[in-house]
């Protein structure tokens, strides 16, 4: 076998157009779906205190973002709406009114942009229940799955006929997928895409989005009776395994960095689309490193970016997308 001196690794890191040659992946704006909160009121933008850099937007205000996204070469934003507390209720019924604020989010960015953007919508309770759970629950504060899943068939519906491009479950429900599948092929909806949150974690890394939507404080207990146990790498593939079965267009690891592992088995096991949530905590780590003068932050980002595409994502759910896609389209 050759080796040193005739091998170097160095020789092809000597200067900048030989590591541009080698370089194995890369990372554009169009692997980036940027998050979005949208809050009610008129011409407001209100900062959330745990992710310093992220707003809330009223919803006329929303439209210019998604139309920022589209300059940046971002090709879809994900939305989240923080539902005002007297709209909130035991059964989030609020996630069925065509007239929420998520649905008039969705129908401002989609006046505004067209097919310029993709809107993806996550489907769970969370922003609607006054428990904050992400189901509907039982007397013992368990989240009861059959009867949780007919709501979110119906959230899905709702938001399709809003005009979501991607519907995204993100509660963990058993067999959701298929029956929101069903029932968009039975609506018509035959091109209305879902991305499955299929492994996602019962994380500590979600804080921050807890206080973006307002059902933080809400919440009492956890959701480990859903969300997957951080342990587990095997189930993940069997949770990725269903979902595709169901009808998932593509699927989801969250959070992103610390689960990079599972990103990267369920790319190996089934070559589909996957995409990770770099989450709330992610990044409110990033810029609590930044503010501590302990982190560049172009440098951190961009480097975090790449590591899900050597991973084999196809794509990266951020809250710094927009950022990045500046710095990369530079
Ligand atoms: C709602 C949902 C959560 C996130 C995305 N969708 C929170 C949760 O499951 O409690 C977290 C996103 C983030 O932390 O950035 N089901």
């Amino acid at each position: 076998m050759t080796s040193y001196p005739h091998v170097r690794l160095r020789r092809t890191r000597t200067t900048a157009w030989s590591r541009a040659l080698h370089r194995e992946v890369e990372v554009t704006p169009a692997d980036l779906i940027w998050p979005l909160f949208v809050t009610e009121g008129h011409d407001l933008e209100v900062p959330v205190a745990s992710l310093p850099g992220v707003s809330r937007w009223s919803v006329d205000r929303i439209a210019a973002q998604a139309r920022a996204a589209v300059a940046a070469g971002i090709p879809a934003i994900a939305l989240f709406p923080n539902t005002q507390p007297d709209r909130r209720s035991h059964d989030g019924g609020e996630a069925l009114n065509p007239d929420n604020l998520m649905c008039r989010a969705i129908r401002a960015i989609k006046d505004a942009c067209g097919h310029d953007i993709g809107v993806l919508t996550d489907v769970a309770l969370d922003p609607y229940t006054s428990h904050g759970q992400d189901g509907l629950i039982d007397d013992a504060g368990y989240v009861i799955n059959d009867e949780t899943v007919e709501v979110l068939v119906g959230q899905s519906l709702n938001q399709a006929a809003a005009g979501a491009d991607i519907i995204a479950p993100s509660d963990m429900m058993d067999g959701r997928v298929a029956a929101i599948r069903a029932a968009l092929e039975e609506a018509g909806h035959i091109n209305v895409q879902i991305m499955a949150y299929a492994a996602k974690y019962a994380s500590a890394f979600y804080g921050p989005f807890r206080d973006a939507v307002g059902s933080g404080g809400l919440l009492k207990g956890d959701k480990k009776t859903y969300q997957m146990d951080p342990a587990n790498a095997e189930e993940a593939l069997r949770e990725v395994e269903l979902d595709l079965a169901e009808g998932a267009d593509s699927v989801m690891v969250k959070p992103g960095l610390p689960y990079l592992d599972i990103a990267y088995r369920v790319k190996q096991a089934f070559g589909v689309p996957v995409f990770a949530y770099q989450v709330s905590g992610e990044y409110a780590m990033i810029e609590a490193a930044v503010a501590a003068g302990a982190a560049d932050r172009d440098k951190m980002v961009l480097e975090t970016l790449i590591a899900f595409k050597r991973a084999g994502c196809s794509g990266v759910l951020s809250y710094h997308a927009l950022h990045a896609a500046r710095l990369l389209g530079a």
